[in-house]
């Protein structure tokens, strides 16, 4: 169907995380498990072009070459939509860069990018704390993404403090093709049975990592070296795929600083200052798919989603503001 006048469109960027450190604590009573991590926004980002169209009845079009089953994209729209009380025709096209099952969260910054954005197309202006509720129902990593730069993350991961911004640095992020299932992930890990931290554990769990969250604060310029770094999920990963460690390893001897695997995995990251480091690094992971970027601080973050959604904003606000909306959609 072609565009009417009344189609208001946006070309969106919906960037990648990195977990610069992860912690898992042990499994609650809803099945989830308790996290301590720093998160990362990095450049590399899948792109997704959306159009809305008021319309009497609500009509999603996702076109998506890799055709993703339950897609997140396309549950995002519906949660807005519905939450809105909005009908309307939603055409979505997405592209993906961020590799899947790599621990990037590329579908959840998906998911994150419909909720940033089609309320601002739509004329609906939500309160941050209405996105967040919907992220969470959509994915653990979803609130996240409606934030972006440096961040601690505690509980399910879904409540979220803001760190001050990291230094700039270049990443390498190497997928290595092996897809982990989270949920397996964690079944591995087992901390709801065998696995279970002590009370003595858990404690020192959370204070190591607080002395370092500490520590980054103190010293942005030594917070991404690696005494942040450290992934709970390399113990059960890098056994059943020993590649992974031998990847790791080769990031580390190009000198990067800290480098880890991110999420679940599979995908790992080298930190590097210079560009120069990132090709030397490059070369001795040829034949593998690696993926030169940068961290994307909060500013920068915040900045891309303004420009991408420049002609439908009214002001420069976070969450980005509707133009379009009225009173009576603003949601209390
Ligand atoms: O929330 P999300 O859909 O990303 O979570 C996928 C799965 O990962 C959950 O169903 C759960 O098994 C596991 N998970 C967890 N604890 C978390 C986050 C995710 O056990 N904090």
């Amino acid at each position: 169907m072609p565009a009417s006048s009344a189609t208001r469109s946006a070309r969106l960027a919906a960037y990648a995380k990195l977990n610069l450190n992860l912690k898992v604590l042990n499994q609650g009573p809803d099945g989830f498990h308790e996290l301590r991590s720093v998160f990362q926004t990095v450049t590399l980002a899948d792109r997704i072009s959306v159009a809305f169209t008021p319309a009497s009845r609500t009509d999603i079009v996702l076109r998506d070459a890799l055709a993703i089953p339950d897609n997140l994209v396309e549950r995002a729209t519906r949660a807005v939509l519905e939450r809105a009380r909005i009908k309307g025709r939603v055409e979505l096209t997405l592209s993906k860069q961020i590799p899947m099952g790599g621990g990037m969260g590329g579908g959840s910054s998906d998911a994150a990018a419909i909720l940033l954005a089609l309320p601002v197309l739509a004329g609906w202006n939500p309160p941050l704390a209405v996105l967040l509720e919907l992220g969470a129902a959509l994915g653990s990593d979803v609130p996240y993404f409606l934030l972006g730069g440096a961040a601690v993350a505690v509980g399910r991961g879904t409540e979220l403090y803001p760190l001050p911004d990291l230094p700039a640095r270049r990443v390498l992020i190497v997928s290595p093709g092996v897809a982990i299932s989270t949920p397996l992930a964690y079944s591995d890990l087992n901390r709801g049975g065998e696995g279970k931290l002590t009370e003595r554990q858990r404690i020192q769990y959370i204070d190591s990592f607080q002395s370092r969250v500490w520590s980054m604060g103190e010293s942005l310029s030594s917070a991404v070296s690696g005494s942040i770094v450290g992934n709970d999920f390399e113990k059960v990963v890098f056994p059943k795929h020993p590649q992974l460690k031998s990847i790791l390893k080769t990031l580390q001897k190009a000198g990067a600083d800290p480098a880890g695997m991110t999420g679940s995995g599979s995908a790992l990251f080298g930190v590097f200052t210079t560009q120069d480091q990132v090709r030397q690094a490059q070369a001795a992971l040829l034949g593998q798919r690696a993926f030169p970027a940068a961290f994307l601080s909060r500013a920068r973050y915040r900045a891309a989603w303004w420009l991408q959604l420049q002609d439908h904003m009214d002001g420069k606000a976070w969450p980005p503001r509707s133009k379009y909306a009225s009173r009576r959609r603003d949601e209390q």
